[in-house]
Protein backbone atom coordinates (compact mmCIF):
# COMPACT_ATOMS: atom_id res chain seq x y z
CA UNK A 1 0.00 0.00 0.00
CA UNK A 2 1.29 3.41 -0.97
CA UNK A 3 1.36 6.50 0.44
CA UNK A 4 -1.79 7.79 -1.26
CA UNK A 5 -3.42 5.25 0.29
CA UNK A 6 -2.47 5.34 3.56
CA UNK A 7 -1.60 8.83 4.37
CA UNK A 8 -3.79 11.48 3.70
CA UNK A 9 -1.94 14.36 4.38
CA UNK A 10 -1.19 17.03 7.51
CA UNK A 11 -3.91 17.99 9.67
CA UNK A 12 -3.93 21.19 11.86
CA UNK A 13 -4.25 19.76 15.52
CA UNK A 14 -6.36 22.83 16.30
CA UNK A 15 -8.82 24.51 13.38
CA UNK A 16 -8.59 20.64 10.94
CA UNK A 17 -7.39 22.95 8.32
CA UNK A 18 -5.79 20.04 5.79
CA UNK A 19 -2.40 20.29 3.92
CA UNK A 20 -0.67 18.23 1.70
CA UNK A 21 1.74 16.18 2.74
CA UNK A 22 4.82 18.93 2.63
CA UNK A 23 7.61 20.00 5.02
CA UNK A 24 5.43 22.54 7.22
CA UNK A 25 4.84 22.28 11.06
CA UNK A 26 2.19 25.17 11.35
CA UNK A 27 -1.23 25.66 10.14
CA UNK A 28 -1.16 29.12 8.03
CA UNK A 29 -4.76 29.81 9.38
CA UNK A 30 -4.56 29.39 13.04
CA UNK A 31 -0.74 28.59 13.70
CA UNK A 32 -1.37 25.65 15.22
CA UNK A 33 0.80 22.69 14.88
CA UNK A 34 0.00 20.03 12.14
CA UNK A 35 -0.12 16.73 12.26
CA UNK A 36 0.46 13.02 10.05
CA UNK A 37 -3.43 12.14 9.07
CA UNK A 38 -3.41 8.35 8.29
CA UNK A 39 -6.86 6.68 6.16
CA UNK A 40 -6.53 3.61 9.46
CA UNK A 41 -9.26 2.05 7.39
CA UNK A 42 -6.94 1.49 5.08
CA UNK A 43 -4.19 0.65 6.98
CA UNK A 44 -6.63 -2.00 9.13
CA UNK A 45 -7.30 -3.94 5.50
CA UNK A 46 -3.30 -4.45 5.53
CA UNK A 47 -1.69 -4.69 8.66
CA UNK A 48 -1.76 -7.73 10.99
CA UNK A 49 0.43 -9.28 14.16
CA UNK A 50 1.93 -11.63 11.93
CA UNK A 51 2.91 -9.19 9.22
CA UNK A 52 4.31 -7.17 12.09
CA UNK A 53 6.14 -10.06 13.12
CA UNK A 54 7.85 -10.61 10.28
CA UNK A 55 9.31 -7.33 9.89
CA UNK A 56 12.63 -6.11 10.44
CA UNK A 57 13.88 -6.33 14.04
CA UNK A 58 13.44 -2.07 14.41
CA UNK A 59 11.59 0.56 14.62
CA UNK A 60 10.78 -0.11 10.67
CA UNK A 61 8.57 -3.26 11.57
CA UNK A 62 5.54 -0.75 12.17
CA UNK A 63 5.83 1.01 8.72
CA UNK A 64 2.32 0.86 7.99
CA UNK A 65 1.96 3.06 10.84
CA UNK A 66 4.80 5.66 10.01
CA UNK A 67 4.72 8.43 7.35
CA UNK A 68 7.34 7.35 5.32
CA UNK A 69 7.27 5.98 1.39
CA UNK A 70 10.37 4.71 0.60
CA UNK A 71 14.41 5.18 1.46
CA UNK A 72 14.44 4.01 5.30
CA UNK A 73 17.72 3.15 6.41
CA UNK A 74 17.25 -0.27 7.10
CA UNK A 75 20.97 -0.84 8.23
CA UNK A 76 21.10 1.23 11.12
CA UNK A 77 19.19 -0.57 13.50
CA UNK A 78 17.42 2.02 15.27
CA UNK A 79 14.18 0.53 17.81
CA UNK A 80 12.98 -2.53 19.32
CA UNK A 81 15.37 -1.90 22.24
CA UNK A 82 14.79 -3.96 25.42
CA UNK A 83 11.70 -4.42 27.47
CA UNK A 84 13.44 -5.31 30.28
CA UNK A 85 11.35 -6.75 33.20
CA UNK A 86 12.86 -4.92 36.24
CA UNK A 87 11.90 -7.42 39.36
CA UNK A 88 14.17 -6.01 41.68
CA UNK A 89 13.52 -2.00 41.44
CA UNK A 90 9.44 -3.16 41.33
CA UNK A 91 10.41 -4.73 44.45
CA UNK A 92 11.86 -1.58 46.14
CA UNK A 93 9.01 0.05 45.00
CA UNK A 94 6.35 -1.90 45.84
CA UNK A 95 5.02 -2.82 42.10
CA UNK A 96 4.51 -6.49 41.38
CA UNK A 97 4.99 -5.82 37.30
CA UNK A 98 7.56 -3.35 36.08
CA UNK A 99 9.33 -3.31 32.89
CA UNK A 100 11.57 -0.68 31.96
CA UNK A 101 12.26 0.51 28.05
CA UNK A 102 15.65 0.38 27.83
CA UNK A 103 16.03 2.53 24.69
CA UNK A 104 19.40 3.83 25.68
CA UNK A 105 20.88 1.30 23.58
CA UNK A 106 19.99 2.65 20.09
CA UNK A 107 22.65 3.58 17.80
CA UNK A 108 23.73 6.89 19.44
CA UNK A 109 21.95 6.14 23.02
CA UNK A 110 18.91 7.56 23.24
CA UNK A 111 15.40 7.51 21.63
CA UNK A 112 16.14 10.13 19.52
CA UNK A 113 17.35 7.93 17.18
CA UNK A 114 13.44 6.95 16.45
CA UNK A 115 12.43 10.06 15.79
CA UNK A 116 15.56 10.95 13.54
CA UNK A 117 15.21 7.76 11.15
CA UNK A 118 11.43 8.97 10.20
CA UNK A 119 12.76 12.37 9.66
CA UNK A 120 16.50 11.31 7.71
CA UNK A 121 13.65 9.33 5.42
CA UNK A 122 11.09 12.05 4.81
CA UNK A 123 14.07 14.68 4.38
CA UNK A 124 15.41 12.49 1.30
CA UNK A 125 11.86 11.91 0.08
CA UNK A 126 11.35 15.88 -0.31
CA UNK A 127 14.71 16.74 -1.69
CA UNK A 128 16.75 18.02 0.65
CA UNK A 129 20.39 18.23 0.43
CA UNK A 130 21.04 19.94 3.88
CA UNK A 131 19.87 18.38 7.64
CA UNK A 132 19.82 20.35 10.81
CA UNK A 133 18.18 20.33 14.19
CA UNK A 134 17.68 22.35 17.50
CA UNK A 135 18.73 20.00 19.73
CA UNK A 136 18.77 19.67 23.91
CA UNK A 137 21.66 17.24 23.63
CA UNK A 138 20.62 14.10 22.04
CA UNK A 139 19.25 14.94 19.16
CA UNK A 140 22.70 16.31 18.19
CA UNK A 141 24.06 12.91 18.09
CA UNK A 142 21.14 11.20 16.30
CA UNK A 143 20.87 13.91 13.48
CA UNK A 144 24.72 14.02 13.14
CA UNK A 145 24.81 10.49 12.87
CA UNK A 146 22.02 10.15 10.49
CA UNK A 147 22.89 12.98 8.40
CA UNK A 148 26.28 12.39 7.96
CA UNK A 149 25.35 8.56 6.67
CA UNK A 150 22.68 9.67 4.47
CA UNK A 151 25.11 12.01 3.05
CA UNK A 152 23.51 14.86 3.73
CA UNK A 153 25.23 17.93 4.19
CA UNK A 154 24.42 18.20 8.29
CA UNK A 155 23.97 21.16 11.12
CA UNK A 156 23.49 20.77 14.82
CA UNK A 157 22.42 23.31 17.23
CA UNK A 158 22.94 23.12 20.62
CA UNK A 159 23.13 24.90 23.76
CA UNK A 160 26.87 25.90 25.26
CA UNK A 161 25.88 24.33 28.59
CA UNK A 162 25.19 20.77 27.05
CA UNK A 163 27.25 17.83 28.56
CA UNK A 164 30.95 17.35 27.22
CA UNK A 165 29.86 13.60 26.74
CA UNK A 166 27.11 14.76 24.19
CA UNK A 167 29.26 17.11 22.67
CA UNK A 168 31.73 14.26 22.05
CA UNK A 169 29.06 12.03 21.33
CA UNK A 170 27.65 14.43 18.43
CA UNK A 171 31.43 16.04 17.07
CA UNK A 172 32.32 11.98 15.96
CA UNK A 173 30.43 12.01 12.74
CA UNK A 174 31.66 14.73 11.44
CA UNK A 175 28.80 17.33 11.15
CA UNK A 176 29.04 20.88 12.12
CA UNK A 177 27.71 21.49 15.69
CA UNK A 178 27.07 24.80 16.35
CA UNK A 179 27.31 25.78 20.36
CA UNK A 180 25.00 28.60 21.11
CA UNK A 181 25.30 30.79 23.88
CA UNK A 182 21.37 30.91 25.19
CA UNK A 183 19.12 28.53 26.02
CA UNK A 184 17.51 26.10 24.27
CA UNK A 185 14.33 28.16 23.44
CA UNK A 186 17.01 30.76 22.54
CA UNK A 187 18.55 28.19 20.34
CA UNK A 188 15.27 27.34 18.97
CA UNK A 189 14.09 30.19 18.21
CA UNK A 190 17.48 31.12 15.86
CA UNK A 191 16.33 27.80 14.30
CA UNK A 192 13.63 28.69 13.37
CA UNK A 193 14.86 32.31 11.61
CA UNK A 194 17.42 29.85 10.36
CA UNK A 195 14.58 27.48 8.76
CA UNK A 196 12.81 30.17 6.87
CA UNK A 197 15.97 31.51 5.56
CA UNK A 198 17.44 28.53 4.06
CA UNK A 199 15.84 24.91 2.36
CA UNK A 200 17.18 22.77 5.10
CA UNK A 201 15.07 20.12 6.54
CA UNK A 202 15.68 20.96 10.36
CA UNK A 203 14.12 17.95 12.04
CA UNK A 204 12.06 19.24 14.99
CA UNK A 205 10.97 22.29 13.20
CA UNK A 206 9.94 22.00 9.22
CA UNK A 207 10.20 18.28 9.46
CA UNK A 208 8.50 18.31 12.82
CA UNK A 209 5.00 16.27 12.03
CA UNK A 210 6.85 13.55 10.16
CA UNK A 211 9.91 13.68 12.66
CA UNK A 212 7.53 13.19 15.60
CA UNK A 213 5.70 10.11 14.75
CA UNK A 214 8.83 8.06 15.40
CA UNK A 215 7.91 8.24 18.89
CA UNK A 216 5.16 6.45 18.44
CA UNK A 217 7.25 3.33 17.84
CA UNK A 218 7.81 3.58 21.59
CA UNK A 219 4.34 2.14 22.05
CA UNK A 220 3.82 0.39 19.71
CA UNK A 221 6.96 -1.91 20.72
CA UNK A 222 6.02 -2.26 24.30
CA UNK A 223 2.56 -3.79 23.99
CA UNK A 224 3.72 -5.83 20.95
CA UNK A 225 6.68 -7.25 23.56
CA UNK A 226 3.96 -7.53 26.15
CA UNK A 227 2.54 -9.83 23.93
CA UNK A 228 -0.25 -7.41 22.58
CA UNK A 229 -1.29 -6.48 25.63
CA UNK A 230 -1.41 -2.45 26.79
CA UNK A 231 0.55 -1.66 30.10
CA UNK A 232 -1.77 -0.17 32.80
CA UNK A 233 0.69 2.88 33.56
CA UNK A 234 3.31 4.12 31.47
CA UNK A 235 5.79 6.38 33.14
CA UNK A 236 7.55 9.02 30.42
CA UNK A 237 9.89 11.79 30.74
CA UNK A 238 8.90 14.88 28.99
CA UNK A 239 10.78 17.90 27.60
CA UNK A 240 8.82 19.43 24.58
CA UNK A 241 6.12 16.63 25.30
CA UNK A 242 6.57 15.24 22.15
CA UNK A 243 7.69 12.01 23.13
CA UNK A 244 4.62 12.04 25.80
CA UNK A 245 1.70 13.03 22.92
CA UNK A 246 3.20 10.61 20.58
CA UNK A 247 2.98 7.41 22.87
CA UNK A 248 -0.86 8.33 23.15
CA UNK A 249 -1.84 8.67 19.61
CA UNK A 250 0.43 5.21 19.21
CA UNK A 251 -1.62 3.06 22.24
CA UNK A 252 -4.48 4.55 20.28
CA UNK A 253 -3.77 3.78 16.72
CA UNK A 254 -2.96 -0.05 17.64
CA UNK A 255 -7.03 -0.17 18.69
CA UNK A 256 -8.04 2.27 15.89
CA UNK A 257 -6.54 -0.13 13.00
CA UNK A 258 -7.42 -3.67 15.17
CA UNK A 259 -4.10 -4.58 16.90
CA UNK A 260 -5.54 -4.18 20.16
CA UNK A 261 -9.25 -4.77 21.09
CA UNK A 262 -10.90 -3.05 23.81
CA UNK A 263 -11.09 0.17 24.77
CA UNK A 264 -7.86 2.09 25.32
CA UNK A 265 -7.14 2.34 29.37
CA UNK A 266 -3.85 3.07 29.57
CA UNK A 267 -2.85 5.77 32.64
CA UNK A 268 0.05 8.06 31.07
CA UNK A 269 2.31 9.83 33.67
CA UNK A 270 4.95 12.51 33.12
CA UNK A 271 8.33 13.32 34.62
CA UNK A 272 10.05 16.84 34.58
CA UNK A 273 13.23 18.07 36.50
CA UNK A 274 11.84 20.47 39.33
CA UNK A 275 13.96 23.14 37.70
CA UNK A 276 12.31 23.01 34.86
CA UNK A 277 8.72 21.63 35.08
CA UNK A 278 6.24 24.03 32.96
CA UNK A 279 3.51 21.03 31.87
CA UNK A 280 4.21 19.60 35.78
CA UNK A 281 3.29 23.05 37.49
CA UNK A 282 0.47 23.47 35.12
CA UNK A 283 -0.92 20.13 35.54
CA UNK A 284 -0.56 20.92 39.34
CA UNK A 285 -2.28 24.29 39.21
CA UNK A 286 -5.38 22.33 36.65
CA UNK A 287 -4.77 24.55 33.84
CA UNK A 288 -3.84 23.75 30.39
CA UNK A 289 -2.14 27.15 30.26
CA UNK A 290 1.31 26.86 30.49
CA UNK A 291 3.80 29.32 31.98
CA UNK A 292 7.12 29.29 30.09
CA UNK A 293 10.67 28.62 32.75
CA UNK A 294 12.91 31.58 31.23
CA UNK A 295 15.72 30.19 33.27
CA UNK A 296 15.98 26.39 33.47
CA UNK A 297 18.25 24.85 36.37
CA UNK A 298 18.11 21.20 36.04
CA UNK A 299 20.42 18.53 36.18
CA UNK A 300 18.62 17.19 33.41
CA UNK A 301 19.78 19.04 30.54
CA UNK A 302 17.94 16.84 27.80
CA UNK A 303 14.51 18.21 29.49
CA UNK A 304 15.38 21.51 29.76
CA UNK A 305 13.23 23.18 27.46
CA UNK A 306 11.15 26.23 28.85
CA UNK A 307 8.36 26.67 26.63
CA UNK A 308 7.26 23.02 25.42
CA UNK A 309 5.44 23.01 21.94
CA UNK A 310 3.26 20.06 23.20
CA UNK A 311 2.58 21.08 26.67
CA UNK A 312 -0.71 22.21 26.73
CA UNK A 313 -1.42 18.81 24.74
CA UNK A 314 0.35 17.08 27.27
CA UNK A 315 -1.61 18.02 30.49
CA UNK A 316 -4.67 17.26 28.55
CA UNK A 317 -3.67 13.72 27.93
CA UNK A 318 -2.65 13.10 31.56
CA UNK A 319 -6.21 14.32 33.06
CA UNK A 320 -7.69 12.14 30.34
CA UNK A 321 -5.84 9.13 30.63
CA UNK A 322 -5.96 9.87 34.76
CA UNK A 323 -2.22 10.03 34.70
CA UNK A 324 0.00 12.30 36.34
CA UNK A 325 2.66 14.73 35.69
CA UNK A 326 5.00 15.16 38.57
CA UNK A 327 8.88 17.16 38.67
CA UNK A 328 11.61 16.14 40.95
CA UNK A 329 14.51 17.73 42.48
CA UNK A 330 18.64 17.37 40.82
CA UNK A 331 19.14 15.26 44.50
CA UNK A 332 16.23 12.70 43.53
CA UNK A 333 17.66 12.01 40.15
CA UNK A 334 21.10 11.55 41.48
CA UNK A 335 19.64 9.05 43.76
CA UNK A 336 17.45 7.26 40.98
CA UNK A 337 20.14 7.05 38.17
CA UNK A 338 21.76 4.88 41.29
CA UNK A 339 18.85 2.82 42.27
CA UNK A 340 18.58 1.86 38.48
CA UNK A 341 21.64 0.81 37.91
CA UNK A 342 21.78 -0.79 41.19
CA UNK A 343 19.21 -2.86 41.24
CA UNK A 344 18.60 -3.32 37.05
CA UNK A 345 22.12 -3.01 36.07
CA UNK A 346 20.67 0.00 33.39
CA UNK A 347 22.88 3.27 33.43
CA UNK A 348 20.69 6.24 32.46
CA UNK A 349 21.58 10.15 32.19
CA UNK A 350 19.82 12.49 33.76
CA UNK A 351 16.31 12.35 31.62
CA UNK A 352 16.16 8.39 32.96
CA UNK A 353 16.73 9.71 36.39
CA UNK A 354 13.86 12.25 36.31
CA UNK A 355 11.69 9.19 35.17
CA UNK A 356 12.53 7.41 37.24
CA UNK A 357 12.45 9.32 40.50
CA UNK A 358 8.79 10.60 39.14
CA UNK A 359 8.23 6.42 39.08
CA UNK A 360 9.02 5.96 42.93
CA UNK A 361 7.41 9.21 43.48
CA UNK A 362 4.23 7.97 42.32
CA UNK A 363 4.31 3.92 43.55
CA UNK A 364 5.05 5.80 46.99
CA UNK A 365 2.49 7.96 46.87
CA UNK A 366 -0.37 5.45 46.28
CA UNK A 367 -0.82 7.29 42.35
CA UNK A 368 0.55 3.68 40.73
CA UNK A 369 -1.09 0.54 42.29
CA UNK A 370 1.41 -2.16 42.95
CA UNK A 371 -0.32 -4.47 40.61
CA UNK A 372 -0.47 -2.05 37.95
CA UNK A 373 1.41 -3.29 34.76
CA UNK A 374 3.89 -0.34 34.75
CA UNK A 375 6.62 0.64 32.01
CA UNK A 376 9.21 3.25 32.71
CA UNK A 377 10.71 4.60 29.42
CA UNK A 378 14.44 5.13 29.97
CA UNK A 379 15.01 7.25 26.59
CA UNK A 380 19.06 8.34 26.79
CA UNK A 381 22.57 6.81 28.49
CA UNK A 382 23.98 7.06 31.23
CA UNK A 383 27.92 7.33 29.55
CA UNK A 384 27.13 10.82 27.59
CA UNK A 385 26.36 12.41 31.00
CA UNK A 386 28.66 11.04 33.56
CA UNK A 387 29.09 13.94 35.51
CA UNK A 388 25.82 13.71 37.18
CA UNK A 389 27.06 10.76 39.22
CA UNK A 390 30.48 10.74 39.21
CA UNK A 391 30.89 12.77 42.24
CA UNK A 392 28.70 10.93 44.22
CA UNK A 393 30.24 7.46 43.87
CA UNK A 394 33.40 5.99 45.44
CA UNK A 395 34.55 5.13 42.01
CA UNK A 396 38.07 2.91 43.61
CA UNK A 397 39.60 1.71 46.38
CA UNK A 398 42.98 2.13 46.09
CA UNK A 399 46.09 -0.53 46.51
CA UNK A 400 49.27 -1.56 45.93
CA UNK A 401 49.77 -4.53 43.59
CA UNK A 402 49.57 -7.15 46.62
CA UNK A 403 47.39 -9.64 49.19
CA UNK A 404 47.84 -8.19 52.04
CA UNK A 405 47.50 -4.31 50.76
CA UNK A 406 43.91 -5.51 49.18
CA UNK A 407 42.62 -7.10 52.12
CA UNK A 408 43.54 -4.22 54.25
CA UNK A 409 41.79 -1.97 52.03
CA UNK A 410 38.56 -4.33 52.04
CA UNK A 411 38.27 -4.32 55.77
CA UNK A 412 35.15 -2.80 57.30
CA UNK A 413 33.90 -2.35 53.64
CA UNK A 414 29.96 -3.76 53.16
CA UNK A 415 30.35 -6.22 50.23
CA UNK A 416 34.05 -7.80 51.51
CA UNK A 417 34.53 -11.32 49.61
CA UNK A 418 34.39 -14.54 51.06
CA UNK A 419 37.51 -16.62 51.27
CA UNK A 420 37.40 -20.16 50.49
C1 LIG B 1 16.90 11.47 26.78
C2 LIG B 1 15.68 12.26 26.47
N1 LIG B 1 14.50 11.83 26.92
C3 LIG B 1 13.37 12.49 26.68
C4 LIG B 1 13.34 13.66 25.97
C5 LIG B 1 12.02 14.35 25.77
O1 LIG B 1 11.74 14.71 24.48
P1 LIG B 1 10.42 15.49 24.01
O2 LIG B 1 10.95 16.81 23.51
O3 LIG B 1 9.88 14.64 22.93
O4 LIG B 1 9.50 15.67 25.16
C6 LIG B 1 14.55 14.17 25.46
C7 LIG B 1 14.58 15.40 24.67
O5 LIG B 1 15.54 15.88 24.21
C8 LIG B 1 15.74 13.44 25.72
O6 LIG B 1 16.93 13.87 25.26
ZN1 LIG C 1 -5.23 25.60 12.10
Amino acid sequence: MNNVERIRGLKCRECGERYPVQPTHVCSFCFGPLEVEYDYDAIRETTSREKIAQGPVSLWRYKDLLPVEQGEDLNWRVGFTPLQPAPNLGKALGLKELYVKNDSVNPTFSFKDRVVSVAVAKAKEFGFDTFACASTGNLASATAAAGVRNGLRTYVFLPHTVEHGKVVNAAVYGATLVSVEGTYDELNRLCSELADRYSWAFVNINIRPFYSEGSKTLAFEVVEQLGWRAPDHIVAPIASGSLYTKVYKGLNELYRVGLLEGTPHTRISGAQGEGCSPVAQAYAANTTAIRPVKMPTTIAHSLAIGNPADGYYAVKIAQDTGGVIESVTDDEVVEAIQLLASTEGVFTEPAGGVTIATLKKLAESGQIAPDEVTVAYVTGNGLKAQEAVSDQLDLTIQVAPHVESFEAAIQGLERAPVTV
